[in-house]
């Protein structure tokens, strides 16, 4: 059968180091019938992340990288994404620094997800820190990752708001599920250029 120009969908690595729920949502939503990515990859930095469970089930390629050693680490890294034509990377929950030659041969290629209205709370206990500050509100950002943490240009947000006796747990379980509809979404943006 002939192949319709411009319907072949992209190979998307996902890089994790925990639970893998925006891991589950990006395999869900490319399941749908418009997406334009497949799953093609995903990159553990701990053999015992439970998203990798999510590889499992949905048979997708996993690749378990040590990180003793950042300069080898990302040799084999660099080595998964090209055998498997990776056309972007999406971070989600990945709790390892890129370094700025890797980020370089990515370049405009690597995205995260992070639980704050950035440039606000950059870096970890996010939810915690908005509520301490007494902030009205707080978030999520999809950004593209340069070589300064959680600094790169923002692709989309969503503002969450705080209710007066929320907790860290709370809020992050609110925004997470943001982060579900929010992700996808980048991806569809981002992806038209590539
Ligand atoms: C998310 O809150 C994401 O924004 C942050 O790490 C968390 C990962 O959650 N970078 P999960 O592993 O996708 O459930």
């Amino acid at each position: 059968m002939l192949k319709l120009i411009g319907d072949k969908k992209k190979n998307v690595a996902v890089f994790i180091s925990g639970t893998g729920s925006n891991f589950l949502n990006l395999i869900k939503h490319s399941f749908k019938r418009n997406s334009k990515y497949k799953i093609e990859l995903v990159v553990s930095s701990s053999p015992r992340a439970k998203g990798l469970n999510h590889a499992k089930k949905y048979k997708i390629k996993k690749k378990i990288i040590n990180y003793n050693n950042l300069k080898s680490s990302e040799k084999k890294i660099l080595f998964e994404l090209k055998k498997n034509k990776i056309k972007l990377i999406c971070l989600a929950g990945f709790m390892k620094i890129l370094s700025k030659n890797f980020i370089k041969r990515y370049n405009g290629k690597i995205i995260n997800i992070h639980p704050s209205l950035l440039p606000k709370y950059k870096g970890l206990d996010t939810h915690q820190r908005a509520i301490n500050n007494k902030e009205k509100f707080s978030g999520c950002t999809v950004h593209y990752v340069n070589s300064k943490l959680d600094s790169g240009k923002i692709i989309l947000q969503k503002k969450v708001k705080i209710f007066k006796y929320d907790s860290g747990y709370k809020l992050s379980k609110r925004i997470l599920k943001q982060e579900h509809i929010l992700y996808p979404k980048s991806l569809k943006k981002v992806l038209i250029n590539l």
